[in-house]
């Protein structure tokens, strides 16, 4: 009896997991579609939830390629926003919080990919139907999981899609801005592509006791990376500016970056 309650209860529990992952990835997609609705036309929340579940689903934690989100990506019907497009590193938190308020830049995970995903874990199991949202790998642990690959493809094609004037939030408070090893650094540098994108600026947050600045070594290796048809600029921007644009979004757009 014992072994059947625990059979039970683990059946369930699994089931529920699969569930409450579809759930809130479902839930998050109608709620971005409710509230964006020039998105909502082209995009029908069951297919994407398909094309996000084909890729992981009965395949081992450390086998998930970028390239089975393939067909996640082409699910989504968004159109890039040139000119407000922001890649962060290390600002994850000040980067959100100034989107959040805003129409004038945009990151990955305002668009609808990334809203449906931020902040998730998911896996399954070779042969198994079922998603699993605790006990994955984590980022490091192998190279091809679930999630690492998701956000690796989601990079790219958010990168590769970019136009007219983008720039990157980094953190001027790290001794090293900005690093090769990065998403930002290793993926969506590198997939810029030059015929769409007018230049990229670097918006070095930086505070007063800061004493990282625009000449910081670690800025020609991101030109080194960068096609050298995409003019390259940096501008240091105070943190007190940005936290000022954070609390108050009357203050337009221009005065904040
Ligand atoms: N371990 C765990 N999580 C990681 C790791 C890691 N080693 N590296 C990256 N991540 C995940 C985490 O979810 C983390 O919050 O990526 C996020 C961003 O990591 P950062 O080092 O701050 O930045 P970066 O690697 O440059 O990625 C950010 O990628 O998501 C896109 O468009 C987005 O421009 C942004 C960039």
């Amino acid at each position: 009896i014992v072994v059947v309650v625990i059979a039970i209860i683990c059946g369930v529990t699994a089931q529920n997991n699969s569930h409450s992952f579809r759930n809130v990835v479902m839930e998050r997609c109608e709620e971005y579609l409710q509230k964006n609705s020039h998105v909502t036309r082209n995009n029908d929340c069951k297919i994407i939830w398909a094309a996000f579940e084909q890729a992981y689903i009965g395949k081992d934690p450390c086998d998930v390629s970028p390239e089975a989100y393939d067909p996640l990506i082409r699910s989504v019907k968004q159109d890039a926003v040139c000119n407000s497009m922001l890649f962060w590193s290390k600002t994850k938190q000040m980067a959100h919080a100034f989107t959040a308020k805003r129409n004038c830049l945009v990151t990955l995970e305002d668009t609808l990919l990334g809203f449906m995903s931020d902040g998730l874990t998911w896996c399954s199991k070779n042969k198994s139907k079922e998603t699993f949202t605790t006990g994955c790998p984590g980022w490091s642990d192998c190279q091809n999981n679930p999630v690492r690959s998701f956000w690796l493809k989601a990079s790219i094609n958010f990168a590769a899609t970019a136009c007219g004037n983008v720039s990157v939030m980094l953190n001027g408070s790290l001794e090293t801005p900005f690093s090769n090893s990065s998403i930002f650094g290793s993926v969506e540098v590198k997939n810029l592509d030059p015929n769409k994108v007018k230049g990229l600026t670097v918006l070095l947050v930086t505070k007063d006791t800061d004493v990282t600045t625009c000449r910081h070594p670690s800025f020609p290796n991101l030109q080194t990376s960068l096609n050298p048809n995409i003019p390259y600029n940096c501008r240091e921007v105070p943190y007190s500016r940005v936290e000022g644009c954070i609390s108050d979004p009357e203050i337009p757009c221009r005065s904040c970056l």
